[in-house]
């Protein structure tokens, strides 16, 4: 049971500090600085943020393995899609982590890969923190008591104010800039029909592709019955 707690506590917290290493590295690119708030911090916030999602994630899906409740393996965390608990859910949690760890390789490796390559690469983060956003809604248990879905559309218009700012830039192509915004309205307009007919809506444990045998245990104890 403990560590089923610390499996949602790590994975409500990992969203929020990917959210905010999102926005700055935003605050970082548009090279933003004051004399309270110097770059190098805006610098090395972003950094220490990126760095303690990947130990949040660790607990989190080390956890989730432990905790033995489900059937989900080490496997399961790095290879997307494969397994037999809400496959689709949990595999972009999967896909997340991969991508999340291409970024923050290529990171350490900036200096040998060149800034074309590398930039290239940390595009990928902007595909990153949806993808989290929605395995975090597909699978977490405390979306319906309504707390996480608060903390995810909390998340989600932070997200949104730090992608409008970096498209203001006009030293992006008009031409990405309008496909990103489009894309950004789509997923808006995507988000606001999928919850409440997905994992707001009655029965998604089963829609989600829990498996039968954890359905029935569920029934039976009302100790985890929000799972
Ligand atoms: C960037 C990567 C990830 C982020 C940001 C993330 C975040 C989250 C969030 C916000 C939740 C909902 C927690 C709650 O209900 O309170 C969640 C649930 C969950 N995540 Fe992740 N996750 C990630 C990757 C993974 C991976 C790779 C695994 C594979 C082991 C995993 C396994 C789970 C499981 C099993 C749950 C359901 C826990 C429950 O029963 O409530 N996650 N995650």
């Amino acid at each position: 049971m403990a560590l089923w707690y610390l499996t949602r506590g790590t994975g409500a917290a990992a969203l929020v500090l990917l959210t905010l290493s999102l926005t700055l590295g935003v605050v970082n690119v548009q090279r933003y600085a004051s004399r309270l708030v110097p770059r190098f911090a805006v610098d090395g916030w972003h950094r220490t943020t990126s760095l303690l999602v990947c130990v949040l994630l660790a607990v989190h899906v080390g956890t989730t393995v432990l905790d033995g409740y489900a059937p989900i393996r080490l496997v399961d965390a790095f290879v997307p899609f494969g397994g037999t608990y809400r496959p689709v859910w949990l595999g972009l949690g999967a896909l997340a982590l991969d991508l999340l760890i291409a970024l923050i390789v290529t990171s350490l490796l900036r200096a040998r890969l060149g800034l074309r390559a590398w930039r290239a690469v940390h595009w990928l983060a902007y595909a990153c923190w949806p993808v989290a956003l929605v395995h975090g809604l597909g699978t977490g248990s405390d979306v319906r008591p309504g707390w996480l879905t608060w903390l995810s559309l909390g998340c989600t218009a932070v997200v949104i104010v730090a992608v409008g700012v970096r498209l203001a830039d006009r030293g992006t192509a008009i031409r990405v800039r309008a496909g990103a915004a489009a894309t950004v309205a789509a997923g808006v307009i995507a988000l606001a029909i999928w919850l409440p007919s997905g994992p707001l809506a009655g029965g998604w444990a089963a829609k989600a592709g829990t498996p039968p045998s954890i359905l029935g245990a569920k029934a039976a104890t009302t100790a985890r019955s929000h799972r």
